[in-house]
Order: structure tokens, then C-alpha cells, then sequence
């Protein structure tokens, strides 16, 4: 199923409620929310009080990117404030198999996450474990930047290995997706689109909502 997922890092946050609501009435099935902890990545964003009063919020589930070091030191802080997913980088995971276990135990949906410099022969031994990777189309924190294609390569071989491997994991796209290039990385083989400034940069975020899900989708039908 095509799921746009948008991302409140590019909506006001002070009316993130209207944001909110605004994107799910365009068909959003899935709320994006980047956590930034000035270290892993250099800029600072949001944290489990915000991901509290999005809970209040909406019904969407929260989809939380953890660009964060020491993942494993807020993960229950983020579970406990509502997170329904859970998605850790790779990069700052020395060791990955028991963060992933980790949020697992919460019984949250478990992601992983590569940096466009991170090649995906490195989640090899932990894809069993995943419900979604998440490839980045930029190099995160900060919104707004541009589509590296790149990734493209990185979400054909992850399809390749979840067929070879007979895996379920779903894939999902993070980084400068646009009208103009969505329907290329649908026909890549993702699912999963995080869209920023596509959805609160400018026009109505209902309707920029509708319009990537229609490309996303008619993209997909294409793929045979
Ligand atoms: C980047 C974040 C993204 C970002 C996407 O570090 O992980 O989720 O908000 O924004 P756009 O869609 O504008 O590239
Ligand atoms: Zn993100």
C-alpha cells in the first residue's frame, strides 16, 4: 500500500495540530516526526513531549526518525509518549541488533535507516528483523534539500534481497521527494514516501497530500 507519510519538520509548529489534521484529510496515512539531537546530525528538532501532545493530536500513527547518538537511551521515552514506529540509523547504532530489539520489546514497528554514504549490504544481517528500512535521499537534518538519486540504486538491491530472502520489510524514502520525482522512486520498488517541504512548503497541505499519493500510486499500477 502507497503511504504518504507527511513530515512535521516543514509544518508551523505553532499550529502543528492544523498541520496535522490538514495532512490527513489529503489521504496521509502515517505522520513523519524527526527527532534531531544537534550531534548525530547538526541541527536540533523536537522530543518525546512533542511526540506526546501529537499523540492528543491525531490518529495517524507516528512514524518517529531517531537522528540521535545513543538511540537506546530514549527509545522507552519516545515509546511511553505514543511512538507507533521506531526507526534508528545505522551509523549510530554500535550495537544494532539490540536497539532493534529493543524497540521490538516496546512492540512498536521497527525501522532501520542508512545515510546516502551507507551502503545496504551493511543492514545484510538485520533485515529479518525489520518491519521497514528507510533509505535517506539526503543526508539528514534539515528539510527542504535535494533528491540524491542514488538511492534509487539502494531501494532496487533492497528489493532484490527481500524477494531473494523471502522478507516482508516494507520501504520507505526520506529526502527531497517531489511531484516531479515520485513517481520514479515508486516504480523503484518504494512504498513509503516522507514528504517535508512537498507538503508545508507552499500551496494546501490536503491537497499536495492528494496529489503525491495520486502520482505515487499510478507509478505503481505502471510497475509490473
Ligand atoms: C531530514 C529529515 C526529513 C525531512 C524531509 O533529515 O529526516 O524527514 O524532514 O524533508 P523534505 O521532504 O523537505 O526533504
Ligand atoms: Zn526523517
Amino acid at each position: 500500500m502507497i503511504e504518504i507519510a507527511p513530515s512535521i519538520l516543514s509544518a508551523d509548529f505553532a499550529q502543528l495540530g492544523d498541520h496535522v489534521r490538514a495532512a490527513a484529510a489529503g489521504g496521509a496515512t502515517l505522520l513523519h516526526v524527526d527527532v534531531m539531537d544537534g550531534h548525530f546530525v547538526p541541527n536540533i528538532s523536537i522530543g518525546p513531549p512533542v511526540v506526546a501532545s501529537l499523540r492528543k493530536a491525531t490518529e495517524l500513527p507516528l512514524d518517529v526518525h531517531l537522528m540521535i547518538e545513543n538511540p537506546d537511551q530514549y527509545i522507552p521515552a519516545f515509546a511511553d509518549a505514543g511512538a507507533d514506529w521506531i526507526s534508528v540509523h545505522q551509523e549510530a547504532c554500535v550495537h544494532l541488533h539490540r536497539t532493534l530489539g529493543l524497540i521490538r520489546s516496546h512492540n512498536l514497528n521497527v525501522g532501520v535507516v542508512i545515510n546516502p554514504s551507507t551502503p545496504v549490504g551493511t543492514l545484510e544481517d538485520v533485515l529479518d528483523m525489520v518491519d521497514h528500512v528507510l533509505v535517506m535521499s539526503v543526508n539528514p537534518g534539515f528539510g527542504g534539500q535535494k533528491f540524491i538519486p542514488m538511492a534509487l540504486d539502494k531501494v532496487r538491491k533492497l528489493v532484490v534481497a527481500r524477494a531473494d530472502r523471502r522478507l516482508n520489510f516494507r520501504i520507505e524514502i526520506d529526502g527531497g521527494i517531489i511531484a516531479d520525482n515520485i513517481a520514479d522512486v515508486a516504480r523503484a520498488g518504494v512504498e513509503i514516501f516522507v514528504a517535508g517541504n512537498s507538503v508545508y512548503g507552499k500551496g494546501d497541505p490536503a491537497e499536495n497530500v492528494r496529489h503525491l499519493r495520486k502520482l505515487a500510486t499510478e507509478a505503481t499500477l505502471q510497475r509490473v
